[in-house]
């Protein structure tokens, strides 16, 4: 049963996670970026994600993917908190997904304050069966933590049993 990794990152913790939970895990691999350019300035970005949240005045419609979505039946999906939930686009990305019957394994890089993401995926993944996420904070290293490890063989476990 193929699996895929689709994560999204800002300034590379999500997607060193991202490589090595490919890699470990026998995944292909996507990263999804945003549609509009990032500021480089965080202070900007950070504004500009604030004002989003303050000022939801665009609803978004689901963003295309750059991949078949009909070809996984396992998605790992990675992403920073930002202002403790997923960034606009990348909840875009995830909601041209049809989710009925796949398995999700969400994984998070966060600095500090965990909101309600959790919440959010599970009501995105509408009929997939979501698995507890593992959040790693921004100071840790990934190949040191334990939880990393344990995680991914769980993967393992769950990819290998549905073979
Ligand atoms: C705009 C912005 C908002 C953020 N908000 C949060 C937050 O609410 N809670 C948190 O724990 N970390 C927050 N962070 C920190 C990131 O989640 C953290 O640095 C993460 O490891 C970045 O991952 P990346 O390198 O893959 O982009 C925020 C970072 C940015 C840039």
């Amino acid at each position: 049963m193929k699996s895929i990794v689709i994560y999204f990152s800002y300034s590379g913790n999500t997607k060193e996670l991202a490589k090595v939970a490919a890699e470990r895990t026998h995944s292909d691999i996507c990263e999804l970026i945003s549609p509009e350019p990032l500021p480089e300035d965080l202070q900007v970005l950070h504004d500009n994600v604030v004002d989003s949240k303050l000022y939801p005045d665009k609803r978004r419609e689901p963003l295309p993917l750059p991949f078949d979505p009909a070809r996984y039946a396992v998605f790992i999906i990675g992403s920073p908190l930002w202002l403790g939930t997923y960034p606009d686009f990348f909840i875009s990305y995830l909601q041209s997904i049809d989710w009925r019957g796949r398995k999700v394994f969400p994984f998070v890089s966060f600095g500090g304050t965990k909101g309600n993401y959790f919440e959010k995926l599970k009501e995105i993944c509408k009929g997939a069966s979501v698995d507890q996420p593992l959040e790693m904070h921004s100071s840790r290293i990934p190949g040191e933590a334990e939880e990393f490890e344990l995680w991914l063989d769980r993967i393992n476990k769950f990819t290998w049993n549905i073979k």
